[in-house]
């Protein structure tokens, strides 16, 4: 049963404790299934996942890897897919993909190509994975060349999302997905971004009403997005705010930083930008300022960047175009401005060299 008061799409249970009743409906199916997941969440709820299937004596056959995106790749796909061939799972497999978007977009793609196309379910244990890599097909592996290069649009035809998994989730990763709602909000509903920002600490300690809420409403605007522009070339651009700077700034750190932390340092630098061509009001920056700092998300990497070496880096933004890069601009909290059915808008350099060093002795104090 869901628990929403407006349905989510039939493909997607939402519910607390849903692992519990999830053998159920899987020794339903006609299916032997390939858990995969990583180390970590191996321990913590894959284990003891899998146990409850051998338990109602499922088929099921576990496959891990180390966590971390380093292992996002063409050759832990192999090594899984070659564990699975050794075990001659055909067909008839159906993969469970449970962990944080790393295991969901190495897993989804991996769905996508055995034997041509597996079905897949996704059981996303981070916030990220639950607001966000788990919404839209996207499947991929990082190549040394790049992120998510390699890879599928792959549609899981279960997503099942149970908020007691976050529990065991380190702030940390709470904060990264949080960031990601953030943006949502701003570039799409005012009075999400509110409630969020209201909220942030029950958000936090993770209360029941507050985490249904905004899991709830960052699906249906992620999902509401992405439905509109499968391919990645209009409307969706939208969800790139705060990225185009962000991306950049993980780039130049090494990913020193985690990508939340990036995000919401692209956010400022990319409201400051929308400031300056007087597209955004002072007092909505401040705002989005003010949620960014209870967030207590350290600046300290933009000193050791170089403005020259940023500028740089977005002409390689996936945005560009001749290496020019385009922004999403807000035009208020919950709005963006578009010209012509475009949503990513050039913006001069001077004026992105202005908002980057503006940025830097702000948060950075010189
Ligand atoms: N496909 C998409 O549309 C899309 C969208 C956003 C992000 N992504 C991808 O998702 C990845 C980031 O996702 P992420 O932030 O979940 O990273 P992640 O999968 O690396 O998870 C972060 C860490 O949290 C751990 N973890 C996960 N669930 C846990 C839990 N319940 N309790 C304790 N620890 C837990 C993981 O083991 C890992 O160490 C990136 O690779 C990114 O490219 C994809
Ligand atoms: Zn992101």
């Amino acid at each position: 049963m869901n628990e929403l008061e407006i349905p989510l799409p039939e493909n997607i249970i939402f519910e607390w404790d849903a692992l519990q009743t999830l053998p159920d409906y899987l020794a339903s199916l006609p299916y032997r299934y390939a858990i995969i997941t990583d180390n970590q969440v191996l321990s913590l709820h894959a284990e003891k996942f899998m146990q409850a299937l051998v338990a109602k004596g499922l088929e099921a056959s576990l496959f891990t890897f180390p966590a971390g995106e380093w292992n996002k790749t063409r050759e832990t796909k192999e090594s899984i897919e070659n564990q699975m061939l050794e075990k001659q799972m055909g067909r008839d497999t159906c993969v469970i993909a449970i962990g944080g978007g790393v295991v969901t977009d190495l897993a989804g793609f991996l769905s996508a190509t055995y034997c041509r196309g597996i079905p897949l379910i996704l059981i996303p244990t981070s916030l990220v994975s639950m607001i966000d890599a788990s919404i839209g097909g996207k499947t991929g592996v990082n190549t040394i060349y790049g992120k998510n290069l390699i890879g599928a649009l792959y549609e899981p035809f279960k997503i099942i999302i149970d908020p007691n998994l976050l529990t065991s989730l380190p702030v940390k990763e709470m904060t990264n997905g949080i960031v990601e709602m953030m943006k949502h909000g701003l570039i799409a509903d005012q009075t999400y971004y509110h409630f969020l920002k209201q909220n942030l600490h029950f958000l936090i300690k993770q209360d029941q009403n507050v985490v249904k809420k905004a899991i709830i409403d960052s699906y249906r605007i992620k999902s509401a997005i992405v439905r509109q522009d499968k391919a990645d070339r209009a409307i969706r651009h939208l969800l790139n705010f705060g990225h185009t700077i962000g991306h950049a700034i993980e780039k130049l750190a090494d990913f020193s930083l985690s990508h939340g932390q990036a995000v919401a340092i692209g956010i400022l630098i990319e409201s400051d930008i929308s400031v300056s061509l007087g597209v955004l009001s002072s007092s909505c920056f401040a705002d989005i300022f003010s949620f960014i700092n209870d967030l207590e998300i350290s600046f300290e990497v933009l000193e050791h960047i170089s403005v020259d070496d940023m500028l740089d880096c977005l002409a390689l933004d996936k945005k560009s175009v001749h290496g020019r890069p385009r922004f999403v601009l807000l035009s208020e909290i919950g709005k963006c401005l578009t010209q012509d059915n475009e949503y990513a808008l050039f913006v001069d350099r001077s004026v992105v060299k202005q908002s980057i060093e503006r940025m830097k002795n702000d948060l950075c104090g010189h």
